[in-house]
């Protein structure tokens, strides 16, 4: 086994060993096919955002996706009619009460959100319908999509919910006696049960929410599911109502956006970082899966994975803030070193975001502190610059040279380039040397 794979595949086995003797909570039986679930049944999948895929215990058994299905359909809607579209229908408050809940807006009848039963309802009616693209194989295809693999129905799940689901019925009613139901409720219901008895494994979970932490693409395929946006959308919602009325505590004690599903099933997702998913079909009271709640509040414990615990308090992105003279290559000449006295120099590494940008941008002002010389920003040793990165660092050059200073960039693989743009506008150099020498060069003294 290598590195990787021992030290991932260790906590999740650990965490396996450690809860699979839990035994507490209880079938979901309203549906009466689940109740014929194996209790004893515990697997645990992570997936990174390079697609490695660990797991450990029954990681590759079926089950039904049941309400974990809430948020990829959600997604379906949005980014098929937009958020505000898909507001008009939905909203994105907590409920604060159980996943069957009459939580309905008081005066528009508008469900509190798209994780608990009625919203999801609406959300699945949300999904057009057309003749060649009928509304539930465009779910199932997406679904597919999120899991990267052909999923299908259990027949016998959806048949026993068919049968007992009144409760969900009634919802639909009510919710189209108050208006915000764009079709006909029973029909909305039928396709709703149907994505519910979904057949999925905590391996396919897994990657559905890797794909949402991966900023849609889903990182085994390589497949563009959903745009950006719209995962960042469904994650929001699910951090704040994926876990019913136990999503604050989730959100306080666990840290990551989460959905869970009666028939055991329990994802949860760290944004650009992994997507994990628990099975074990013993319930709490909330309708979460016991073995799984423990077993992901513990890995985020150990692993320090809490979202709101900043993980990335990186101190490496500034690897140099210097004036030129003080770089190896000085040429023996005074008059040189004069010159080169007045070329600031940072030099980054890393991805670059906006608050690596910041740093960036704060460490030519000081390496050119009181200055009116040339500065020079060495992006050689940097392996990526996002849009708003981009932008503040060509701003930050831009407003350099709006104050009369001569600005370059050592930036080889043009990173500093808008796309599609030829020759940028700040000039640029293959090598620090050459950037400082075209500035010392320059330089008035
Ligand atoms: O609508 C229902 O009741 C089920 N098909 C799904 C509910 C569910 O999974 C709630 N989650 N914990």
């Amino acid at each position: 086994m290598s590195a990787a794979t021992g030290a991932v595949t260790d906590a999740l086995r650990e965490l396996h060993t450690r809860y699979a003797g839990a035994d507490e909570g209880e079938l979901a039986d309203y549906i009466p096919e689940l109740a014929l679930a194996d209790p004893g049944a515990f697997g645990l999948a992570l997936i990174s955002m390079d697609g490695h895929r660990y797991s450990a215990g029954d990681a590759g058994v079926p089950f039904t996706v049941q309400s974990v299905s809430k948020p990829f359909v959600y997604a379906l809607a949005l980014s098929l009619l937009g958020l505000d579209e898909v507001s008009r229908w939905v909203n994105a408050e907590p409920s604060g009460e159980a996943f069957n809940a009459i939580s309905l807006e008081r005066g528009t009848g508008r469900p509190a959100n798209a994780m608990v039963n009625a919203g999801a309802i609406v959300a699945t009616a949300l999904v057009p319908d057309a003749p060649g693209a009928p509304r539930f194989e465009r779910i199932l295809d997406c679904l597919s999509r999120f899991a990267g693999r052909k999923l299908d129905v259990d027949e016998e799940v959806y048949a026993s919910e068919a049968a007992t689901g009144d409760r969900n019925r009634a919802l639909a009613h009510l919710i189209r006696s108050t208006g915000p139901l764009p079709m006909d409720p029973v029909a909305a219901v039928e396709t709703y049960f149907r994505q519910c008895a979904v057949r999925v494994t905590a391996l396919d979970l897994a990657a559905m929410a890797a794909t949402l932490a991966h900023g849609g693409v889903n990182p085994l395929t390589g497949d563009r599911v959903v745009p950006e946006h719209v995962a960042a959308q469904v994650l929001a919602v699910m951090a704040t109502c994926g876990m019913y009325d136990a999503s604050g505590d989730w959100l306080l004690r666990v840290g990551l956006p989460a959905k869970s599903g009666v028939s055991g099933g329990l994802i949860a997702a760290g944004p650009a970082r992994f997507g994990l998913a628990a099975y074990s079909p013993l319930l709490d009271p909330t309708g979460t899966s016991v073995r799984g709640r423990l077993a992901i509040r513990t890995l985020s414990d150990r692993l320090g994975l809490h979202l709101m615990h900043n993980p990335a308090l990186a101190g490496a992105t500034v690897t140099l803030v210097t004036t030129a003279d003080e770089l190896p290559a000085v040429p023996a000449g005074e008059r040189e070193r004069a010159r080169r006295e007045r070329v600031a120099v940072a030099a980054a590494q890393g991805a670059l975001d906006f608050t690596a940008a910041e740093r960036v941008l704060y460490a030519l002002d000081e390496a050119g502190a009181g200055r009116t010389g040339a500065a020079v920003l060495d992006l050689v040793r940097v392996t990526d610059l996002d849009t708003v990165a981009r932008a503040m660092l060509r701003g930050g050059l831009a407003r350099l040279a709006a104050d009369g200073r001569r600005t370059a960039v050592a930036d080889p693989d043009g990173r500093l380039r808008e796309p599609g743009e030829k020759t940028g506008t700040v000039r640029s150099f293959t090598s620090r040397d050459e950037a400082v020498a075209w500035c010392a060069a320059t330089a008035s003294g």
